[in-house]
């Protein structure tokens, strides 16, 4: 092209095809590897490279024709002026060149849309069953049988090819080759041949993208690489792409394979061969590439994919086939009959089992190491080792004890139990092994006849320590292989691969802790249908693929002689939990995301589902210093060890922590009333207010929260004014949200603040003229469901002197802001330089034990001593106040408001870093780890769905927020102040990757 910008070959093809077609715009060029492809808004044009005549073209057109007729998502072939589908034309340098146009269907390439998801995979399975389906009763002379892009060519283009040695995964790839693809093409040989796409890769899959939500296949374009091959060959193309190009690429697989198998299942031999040639599609990807540009023909469409490619083998090339095959038989609907008839099998009493072991298995106790069991550690994150083996002993007597196989455990800490280096990254929970805990020394008997397929030693820490497969075989002489990890070294290598054992034969002693990883001495047995050496077993498995190493890794009960369900844990069901909650449970109680999530664990910034997928947690701010803080747990066990009991007797704790709570309150602020919600809390303070003032009047703040009882409904705009709301009382006043950014002014400056104090007293002087005047006026000192906002300097300096000229009281509800969250105030008054009247405190005081506290002057205090009694059976009890103690030291000794300070600093440095790229976050504010991100237009337009996608998406991710604000569209983040750099940083990566999504991308692009 030349330089001045101007395109002689599109000017020269502008011209040209108007005179066939009705060219509707200006033309632009698209990909294309050979061929010139050129597009209007409605057709595309495919300038075909020279030399190609209507022959070469037309099983292209008639494929088109014919998969369009029967429904398929093709574009259709359309005639020229003179009727023709083919037309030559000259192009600029007076070369005859063939052109034939197609429909341009709507949507982008898959290439350059974000997040891929299972149903968008889905859709792709079910648009490529129903092409087979259509090329299926199709067929034309001109259809090739074989091509360069032929996977059953690429053994001898390999073989003849010179410079592949150099390629820096030659060797991975050379094995894929004879492993894989070499074995593959002879089965395919055997299967039924029909035109087949054969390059259904990201590029020639289009989509339509949704606005917040998943993007469904809108058209498959193409059909020049079509050639005469089993259909089983498109899909595993289509999955290679899919896989590669997914961060969880298993979801991704399953739900491709079984949207294509709900129109169209899978012939006999077709599942087998879907992983064999996904990794041969890939290594020809691969090697094509390192060809081409070998060859100097260095075409940046066919590099494109190349780093996505290599990485996927580095990756998973060395995966073991047998999971494939048994996702592949999960998802199809057909199972993986080989591994159902060898459980059948051993479970039969056909198959002639040696005890394992001399001890008595059949009524052994059972440990319960799942993630809410009895003997799990109580650190699930660096587990406690001690803790099992004291639970063993406890169990055991004399004799064995019994860990189960499908039980999701949070006893793996080591890092290689992680995809990622964070904590919340994926992580194996599911135990698919059985183990049998004895003595260190115990032998171990072979159940079957078998030789030894391997004998290793793990050495790392958590790991097997002695490690033994050995080879036996079914009736059919099929092999299958039992493992035993955590074996003594001594007896392991005494073993020789190929050694045969009888059945009963002792081939091996239990390991001492610190010679099996130190685990207490236990055996792990697994049965597996991989041929892989042990080391290469995974023994614990994702939650997410669990059900399928299943598959290859059965319940190995039957070879201990124990019947089903005696040591096997049965998969979780959330619809259970769903249906149990339903039917007692009145149906205003809400979950939070469109599937709900069942957490039952939790550790500082952590939470845990009942499989063990972890959540981090960066919206509950109950748990002020972090999910099940050991000390917090230790004090009120001692206290109930003790008493608990109530405030009529006279109790240290109770003055221990009254006094603490006040030690850390502005002098005059010296009364403690001591309760257990923050809405009972709200509802004293409105009867301080009223007893001391005479009056009931009070001033609220719009979209203001402060509990679900009735008068705090009462004072809550966020309530009375919501859904079922019945709007304000004739008592209450709404006072306008200090929110600087709707209003379109400077947050840091104090003229903000006083624009907004105005208000309120304009509203005061209202009341008087009407004679009236306020008990008092009742704020969140940062309005939280308001939209987490930090009012602007002066502002309830400004208001809090209206308030007090006109007579009224002034409430601080803390509930969100006080206890250090906020970093460099440990009180959110004390941001707004004023000394309220009452201060009402909640949520965080017990660190989830139910702790809210009133704390006002002692003037006020006595006012209300009219004669009725104050009593809350359970505010002040001992365990209360235990806890609360707790977590003032807590927060002391770990420093959590300087903490709180610097991680929010960076989570805030972080989010401003983000919204520079990302627009539709129109706003980030806060103070600590106080946070909201307003998500907006350019014109500063609420945009709710949005800030909704987002929150789900997150979830996806497994990072939990909130959402929020008067129209639902402020991010809210407010985890507990445990929060860590690191965990910062996470929240920002998945953040960064929910937002560079193409569902937001059109709001991204948005000029501001
Ligand atoms: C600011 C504020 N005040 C009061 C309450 C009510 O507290 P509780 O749910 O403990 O009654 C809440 C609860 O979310 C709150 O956020």
């Amino acid at each position: 092209m030349p330089m001045d910008g101007t395109d002689p070959t599109l000017d020269h093809w502008q011209t040209a095809l108007a005179r066939h077609w009705p060219v509707a715009g200006p033309l632009q060029r698209l990909h294309g590897e050979y061929d010139l492809n050129l597009a209007d808004e409605t057709y595309v044009y495919k300038v075909m490279r020279p030399g190609l005549g209507e022959a070469d073209i037309a099983p292209q057109v008639a494929a088109h024709e014919h998969a369009r007729a029967a429904g398929v998502l093709v574009p259709s072939p359309i005639r020229s002026a003179s009727g023709a589908l083919t037309q030559v034309i000259e192009d600029e340098t007076g070369e005859p060149r063939t052109v034939w146009v197609l429909n341009r269907l709507p949507g982008v390439p898959l290439a350059s849309l974000r997040p891929w998801t299972p149903r968008l995979a889905g859709s792709i399975g079910e648009q490529i069953a129903r092409l087979h389906g259509a090329l299926a009763s199709f067929d034309h002379p001109a259809v090739p049988d074989t091509h360069e892009w032929d996977i059953r060519a690429l053994p001898a283009r390999v073989g003849s090819a010179r410079g592949l040695a150099a390629h820096p995964l030659a060797q991975t790839l050379q094995w894929i080759l004879s492993e894989y693809t070499v074995p593959a093409c002879a089965a395919l040989d055997a299967l039924p041949q029909q035109p087949i796409h054969n390059d259904l890769n990201e590029h020639n899959l289009l989509v339509a993208p949704a606005h917040c939500g998943d993007a469904t296949l809108s058209g498959v374009i193409d059909f020049g690489d079509m050639l005469r091959a089993p259909a089983v060959l498109d899909l595993a193309i289509a999955a290679a792409y899919l896989v590669i190009g997914s961060r969880r690429p298993w979801p991704m697989l399953r739900a491709l394979i079984a949207g294509y198998c709900a129109h169209r299942p899978l012939r006999e031999g077709e599942g087998a061969l879907l992983w064999p040639l996904l990794l041969s599609r890939l290594a020809q990807s691969a090697i094509n590439a390192w060809l081409a540009s070998e060859g100097g023909r260095d075409d940046p469409y066919l590099q494109i994919s190349q780093r996505t490619v290599t990485d996927f083998l580095r990756k998973h090339a060395e995966d073991d086939p047998a999971f494939i095959r048994s996702l592949v038989g999960r998802a199809s609907g057909t199972g993986w009959p080989a591994s159902s008839k060898l459980t059948d099998w051993i479970a039969s009493g056909e198959c002639p089992i040696a005890p394992v072991f001399d001890a008595p298995l059949i009524s052994a106790p059972v440990l319960d190491l799942s993630v809410t069991g009895e003997h799990a550690c109580d650190d699930p994150v660096r587990p406690d080792l001690t803790q099992i083996a004291d639970a063993v002993a406890q169990l055991a007597g004399d004799g064995a004890v019994l860990g189960r196989y499908a039980e999701p455990r949070l006893i793996y800490g080591a890092l290689f139990f992680l995809s990622g280096s964070h904590g919340a990254s994926d992580r194996r929970t599911v135990h698919l092994g059985l183990d049998v805990f004895l003595p260190a020394g115990t032998p171990v008997h072979s159940p079957l006849p078998a030789t030894v397929h391997s004998a290793e030693i793990c050495d790392a820490e958590y790991d097997y320590g002695g490690l033994v497969t050995l080879r036996h075989s079914d009736p059919d002489g099929r092999a299958f292989y039992t493992l035993y990890g955590h074996l003594s070294h001594a007896s392991v290598s005494a073993l020789k691969e190929g050694q045969a054992v009888t059945a009963g034969q002792a081939f091996a002693l239990l390991g001492e802790p610190k010679e099996n990883g130190g685990w207490p001495p236990h055996v792990h047995l697994q049965l597996g249908l991989t041929d892989l050496p042990g080391s290469r077993w995974p023994g614990v498995f994702d939650p997410d693929d669990a059900a399928d190493w299943q598959g290859v890794f059965p319940d190995p009960s039957a070879l201990l002689g124990l019947p089903p369900g005696r040591a096997a844990c049965d998969p979780v069901d959330n619809s259970d939990l769903l249906d149990k909650r339903h039917a007692h449970s009145p149906p205003s109680l809400r979950t939070s995301y469109q599937e709900p999530l069942a957490i039952v664990r939790g550790w500082r910034s952590l939470l845990f589902d009942p499989e063990g997928r972890t959540y981090l947690d960066a919206y509950n701010n109950v748990p002020h210093v972090g999910h099940s803080h050991p000390r917090v747990r230790a004090a009120i066990d001692r206290q109930l060890r003790l008493v608990n009991t109530n405030t009529r007797y006279l109790q240290p704790i109770h003055g221990d922590y009254t006094a603490a709570l006040a030690q850390r309150l502005p002098p005059s602020l010296d009364v403690v009333f001591l309760l257990s919600s923050g809405s009972e809390a709200n509802e004293l303070a409105l009867r301080l207010a009223r007893t001391a003032t005479g009056r009931k009047d009070t001033l609220v703040m719009k979209a203001g929260y402060h509990g679900h009882t009735v008068a705090a409904i009462d004072i809550s705009d966020y309530k009375f004014s919501g859904p079922g709301g019945e709007g304000a009382a004739d008592w209450v006043h709404v006072v306008p949200n200090p929110d600087a950014f709707r209003a379109g002014l400077d947050p840091e400056e104090r003229s903000s603040g006083e624009h907004f104090a105005t208000e309120v007293t304009s509203l005061i002087d209202k009341l008087a003229a009407s004679g009236h005047a306020p008990a008092c006026f009742i704020a969140e000192t940062f309005p939280s469901v308001g939209g987490q906002l930090i009012p602007p300097p002066g502002y309830l300096e400004a208001v809090y002197r209206s308030v007090r000229s006109a007579g009224g009281l002034c409430i601080a509800d803390e509930v969100q802001t006080g206890l250090g969250r906020l970093g460099r105030y440990f009180w959110g008054f004390q941001h707004q330089q004023v000394v309220p009247d009452i201060v009402v405190l909640g949520k965080p005081l017990g660190n989830g034990y139910p702790l809210a506290a009133v704390v006002t002057r002692r003037e006020i205090a006595e006012r209300f001593d009219t004669g009725m009694e104050f009593f809350a059976t359970f505010g002040g009890s001992g365990v209360a106040c235990a806890a609360g103690l707790a977590v003032l030291e807590i927060i002391d000794d770990e420093a959590l408001p300087s903490r709180a300070e610097t991680v929010g600093d960076r989570l805030l440095a972080g989010l401003r870093e983000l919204a520079e790229r990302y627009p539709l976050l129109a706003d980030v504010r806060g103070l600590g780890l106080f946070i909201g991100v307003e998500i907006a237009d350019a014109e500063r337009r609420p945009l709710p769905e949005e800030a909704a996608w987002i929150v789900e998406r997150l979830r996806q991710e497994r990072v939990l927020i909130g959402r929020d604000g008067p129209d639902h569209n402020v991010l809210k983040i407010r985890p507990p102040l445990s929060f860590s750099d690191a965990d910062a940083d996470y929240l920002l990566s998945r953040l960064d990757d929910v937002l560079d999504s193409s569902a937001l991308r059109a709001l991204h692009t948005r000029p501001r």
